[in-house]
């Protein structure tokens, strides 16, 4: 039975052709009803597919810029670090040709995202790479500092005791640790603080990455997973879309919220299972994480 319908008739007879044609009318909504939800299946379908085949496309013309500018890029660097090694380089041109190398090494970053993205997603997660976590996160850390620090943002790292061992590899924590520290720094005014968390939680560890900047605004709320998705004027669009895939890779969980406190803030938060746990996690490996809502948004 899909439902009733039920008739008034307000005190008056229902006389036999209304009876009739209600009779006839409760036949005909069931199939009229599975029509319906067929055509709608059928839209959302062909609106996945399309969106499929726009990222597909996209993906294929990042592919192909990022290949095309990664090698004149890496021989501009060359030319560039030759002339640093030159005692005969002016002083005054030393600091400039150094900003050019930082600035190569940043479009290389972006292009590195951009070819990642573009490729396939390797499922690795059930193929026995682990890490500690504890050793990824420091490592993150000292190489971003140097930002932190040009930023005048504290970066500050803390990791419980115990073993911190994930069932991820090193390079995709690291991967989705970067991008998360890179957009909390970004998201930072001078003075502020982010800080990069690991402790054991639930049969895993939970990373957590807080900052005390203004937040993701109302307005994009929805949109921040989407690739391409940016508000950045040199942003790519594509730091969370890499940390969901890698998070979902490996069975884990990506969680956000913000404000965090005070109107302020953006806390994300990553499960990763631990090392032991693998065999049970396997058998989700790829599963699609989703963001958590604040309480505003489930309003
Ligand atoms: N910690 C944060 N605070 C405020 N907004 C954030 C934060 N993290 C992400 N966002 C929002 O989510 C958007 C998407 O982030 P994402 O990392 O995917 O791309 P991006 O940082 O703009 O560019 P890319 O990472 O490719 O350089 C950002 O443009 C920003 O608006
Ligand atoms: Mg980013």
């Amino acid at each position: 039975m899909l439902g009733v319908l039920q008739v008034k008739p307000h005190g008056a007879m229902l006389s036999g052709e209304t009876a009739a044609a209600l009779e006839f009318l409760c036949e005909q909504l069931p199939a009229t009803l599975d029509l319906c939800r067929l055509i709608e299946e059928k839209l959302q379908l062909e609106r996945e597919l399309a969106e499929r085949e726009r990222l597909a496309a996209l993906g294929q013309m990042a592919a192909s810029i990022s290949h095309n500018l990664k090698n004149p890029l890496g021989s501009m660097k060359t030319i560039l670090q030759l002339q640093l090694e030159s005692a005969a380089l002016p002083e005054t041109l030393r600091g400039e040709t150094r900003l050019v190398v930082e600035e190569i090494d940043r479009l290389s970053t972006k292009l590195n995202q951009l070819l990642r993205f573009s490729r396939p997603a390797v499922r690795s997660g059930g193929s026995g790479a682990s890490c500690d976590a504890r050793e990824v996160g420091e490592a993150v850390t000292s190489v971003l500092r140097h930002e932190a620090e040009r930023r005048g943002v504290c970066l500050d790292t803390q990791a419980s005791e115990g073993s911190l061992r994930v069932a991820a590899s090193a390079e995709a924590v690291n991967e989705i640790l970067s991008n998360l520290v890179v957009n909390a720094l970004e998201a930072t005014p001078k003075g502020g603080h982010v800080t990069l968390r690991a402790a054991p939680a639930g049969g895993g560890v939970e990373f957590a990455v807080e900052d005390d900047g203004a937040g993701i605004s109302p307005g994009v709320r929805e949109r921040i997973l989407r690739p391409f998705f940016t508000t950045k004027a040199q942003g790519t669009g594509l730091g969370l879309a890499i940390v969901e895939r890698r998070v979902a890779e490996f069975g884990g969980k990506l969680e956000w919220e913000s404000p965090v406190r005070d109107s302020r803030g953006t806390r994300f938060r990553v499960w990763l299972p631990a090392e032991d746990a693998k065999p049970a996690i396997s058998g989700v490996t790829g599963k699609r994480s989703t963001p958590s809502r604040t309480v505003e948004e489930a309003e």
